[in-house]
């Protein structure tokens, strides 16, 4: 990374505000972004590099939470740039290239970010493209894209065979935030660096997995972008379903990126496909009461913002074991956590009361705000003859390793992006086949008539029914995580 230039498109924005800069800033307060290296921001207000800085460091002091260290500023602002230009037009783009020409020393490497509306992303790598810009004689050239990629399996393929026109696959870094958080990456380690769960990680031992993204909030004055996509395209087919992934992959042969994305597409082309009738078996799909009201949200709106589908993965790990996946806005907490919940004993020979209630051992990997793991297991009540009572062994990051310890998502994956590991990016056929998954569930549920939302309370878990669709299998949802008993 001895010469960088990082591109942001749409630097003005709220991402690049609350997210990028102050993780870019700490990076280099952290002395992780090494070399010579420049940020130059593109978007369509006619800021000066000086507003760009000013506004660089409010959005700093209001969202980064760590200290700031005057001096690094001081030296980090004076390596900040402002082009104003239009995504749609190509001059803009030849003013770009010529302006870049002038800051860098050459050879200089590439780091293209889109923080842009979705609708601009072909049109920017087409102008990138159109001007000279992927050219590698020079250094690197890599495009970083946000989410949402696509809305159905065909805008996805749409969008992916445009940039493939102009970029190699291996020059596309897809984000998904939630890979870059220290808890989720913390999933395969938990699997593959102990030898303690991983020959219980089988359906022979785990009865049903349950993997859970809640938010407090409801729409915070994102309702044109929330009432056209709703929680299935905007929470499964990325963060659930990469969840689902990583608890369920096979170990990949390494930890490098193809590898590791290898798998995880495996196990998602083994992920059964619904057919129309099967949408309404496994899934539930709600809207909480008062969205309709909601401002900016169309008249009638079927737009869910709860979902709990249950998933089966046909391969020989996961025969017959179901995964339970729900998101929903307008809970009663904001939490994300898996809980594993174990088969109970074969066979109980103590003298247990009739009808007696066994609690089955659960691990849950807590991904926020708990942050940890914690196993459930049974224990003696004392002066009993054999009552049982579950109990929780906890693991916490912050006990360990501080209150501070967990990064920002945005700082790992910007990181991985300079150093060329794309691990926690998306690859191509995975974005295709968590759509080709969800478009079913999201078409059996676009008809009123056929397939009414359920109706829940805010500040709630959900609607009843999709304690039904675990009660059906004589399962329930679990909080594992926190101070839930
Ligand atoms: N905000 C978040 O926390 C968040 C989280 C996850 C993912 N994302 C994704 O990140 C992307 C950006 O989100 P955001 O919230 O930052 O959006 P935003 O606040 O609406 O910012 C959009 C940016 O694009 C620029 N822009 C729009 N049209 C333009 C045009 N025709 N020519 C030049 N510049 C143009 C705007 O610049 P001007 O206003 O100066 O023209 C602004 O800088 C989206 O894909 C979103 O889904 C955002």
């Amino acid at each position: 990374m001895d010469r960088t230039t990082i591109v942001i498109f749409g630097i003005s924005g709220d991402l690049a505000q609350r997210k990028l800069i102050p993780a870019l800033f700490n990076l280099y307060q952290k002395k992780r972004l090494k070399g010579d290296f420049k940020i130059v921001g593109f978007a369509g207000r006619s800021w000066s590099d000086e507003e760009l800085r000013k506004i660089a460091r409010e959005g700093i002091d209001k969202f980064a939470g760590y200290q700031v260290n005057d001096d690094k500023w001081h030296e980090f602002k004076n390596r900040l740039y402002y082009i104003s230009g239009k995504f749609q037009e190509e001059s803009s783009f030849t003013n770009l290239a010529n302006q870049l020409e002038s800051l860098e020393d050459k050879p200089a490497n590439r780091l293209y970010y889109l923080a842009t509306p979705p609708s601009f992303f072909t049109n920017i790598i087409d102008n990138l493209g159109r001007t000279g810009q992927i050219d590698e004689e020079n250094g690197w050239r890599r495009v970083v894209i946000e989410k949402p990629f696509g809305t159905d399996l065909e805008s996805a393929k749409k969008i992916n065979h445009d940039i493939l026109k102009v970029l190699r696959e291996d020059q596309i870094y897809r984000i998904d935030h939630y890979l870059g958080k220290e808890t989720v990456q913390n999933i395969l380690i938990a699997r593959f660096a102990n030898t303690i769960f991983e020959p219980v990680w089988n359906r022979n031992y785990i009865s049903n997995v349950q993997i859970t993204v809640a938010e407090k909030v409801g729409l915070e004055h994102r309702a044109g972008y929330y009432d056209t996509v709703g929680v299935v395209r905007d929470m499964f087919q990325n963060h659930l379903l990469q969840l689902l992934s990583l608890v369920a992959m096979e170990p990949p042969a390494s930890y490098k990126a193809n590898d590791q994305r290898d798998e995880k597409v495996k196990v998602l082309k083994a992920v059964r496909r619904f057919t129309h009738d099967e949408v309404k078996k496994y899934s539930v799909l709600g809207q909480y009461r008062g969205y309709k009201e909601e401002e900016g949200v169309v008249e009638n709106s079927q737009t869910p913002t709860y979902a709990a589908i249950q998933f089966f993965i046909d391969n020989w790990r996961w025969q017959g074991v179901p995964f339970y996946l729900r998101s929903g806005k307008m809970m009663a907490e904001k939490m994300s956590e898996i809980v594993i919940q174990f088969k109970c004993p074969p066979h109980l020979m103590f003298p247990l009361p009739e009808n007696y209630k066994f609690t089955s051992n659960t691990l849950s990997l807590c991904l926020q705000p708990d942050e940890g793991i914690h196993l459930k297991f049974e224990t003696k009540v004392p002066d009993t003859i054999a009552e049982t009572k579950s109990v929780d062994l906890e693991y916490h990051y912050k006990d360990v390793f501080g209150e501070k310890s967990i990064p920002e998502a945005y700082e790992r994956l910007l990181l991985d992006a300079l150093l060329g590991d794309a691990a926690l990016f998306t690859r191509s056929d995975r974005s295709e086949i968590a759509w080709e998954i969800l478009d079913p569930i999201i078409e059996a549920w676009q008809n009123p008539n056929e397939n009414p939302l359920a109706i829940y309370e805010q500040n709630s878990w959900g609607p009843k029914e999709a304690d039904e669709l675990l009660n059906n299998q004589e399962h329930s949802w679990i909080h594992g995580c926190g101070n839930h008993s």
